[in-house]
């Protein structure tokens, strides 16, 4: 089994996905909502690249079907229904709810890695599941951070570095790790007891801070708390019905 990492997030070649699994990583906040919802009940998530998308695909549903979430710029969206904090994303609010996502980078990665064989949504929340569910699927893997705007992540490729490091303690398996990944990894074990002090450090993590979100760093910090997986497959993310369904 071979892990490579993408460090910052272009579109990676169709050719070299096609028969790998991804794992889309996005802390602050996407795939940690996406992990969130899903925990507090909302039965798929369909994830948009912008919000003129989510406007038009929410006029396909009866009124009160489906749920606008997400951000723009880091802020609320007007006219939206949820914003981006997982925190916000709790079952009185989403259970039983479909839910369109539109933010600036994470939504935007599920489709940039369309063409892997099986795309898993990943963050320090299920952290364990995941790295259980790559060694099951037993198929190289590419983990795609998502990044800042096209840049690099200082936030998301430490999850990346660390879902390697557990993926390697888990794996009985012969694991191969690209250069990518052995830096991801020592980025990982730089901060394994400060996970929280990274997100004060990243740009994404301060520009949080300056729009009034301080209290989700701590809460997207929040290690192994949710055993899910959900997998992005013809444009909906789901919980398989099993475990171990993969195409
Ligand atoms: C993103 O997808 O860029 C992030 O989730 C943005 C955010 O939540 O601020």
């Amino acid at each position: 089994m071979n892990i490579d990492i993408q460090l910052v997030p272009t579109a990676p070649n169709p050719n070299l996905l096609f028969d790998r699994a991804v794992v889309v990583i996005d802390i602050l906040r996407a795939t940690s909502v996406i992990i969130q919802a899903m925990s507090q009940g909302v039965s798929e998530i369909i994830p948009v690249t912008t919000v003129e998308d989510a406007f038009k695909m929410a006029k396909a549903f009866p009124p009160g079907f489906v749920l606008l979430g997400g951000e723009s710029e880091s802020k609320n969206i007007p006219g939206f229904d949820l914003g981006n904090s997982p925190r916000e994303y709790v079952a009185e609010r989403v259970k039983g709810k479909k839910l369109i996502l539109t933010t600036t980078n994470g939504t935007k990665a599920f489709h940039r890695v369309s063409s892997g064989k099986e795309i898993l949504a990943g963050s320090f929340f299920n952290i364990g599941a995941l790295a259980q569910r790559c060694l099951e699927s037993n198929r190289d893997l590419l983990i795609f951070p998502s990044g800042d705007e096209g840049n690099f992540s200082l936030e998301d490729t430490i999850c990346g570095g660390m879902l390697i490091e557990w993926i390697t303690k888990k794996g009985e398996k012969s694991i191969s790790l690209t250069d990518a990944s052995e830096c991801a990894r020592i980025l990982y074990k730089k901060f394994v007891d400060n996970l929280i002090g990274a997100f004060y450090l990243s740009r994404h993590g301060k520009e949080l801070i300056s729009r009034g979100y301080e209290e989700d760093l701590a809460y997207c910090a929040r290690i192994d708390a949710i055993p899910l997986v959900p997998i992005f497959r013809d444009g909906v993310i789901r919980i398989p019905l099993t475990p171990s369904a993969s195409p």
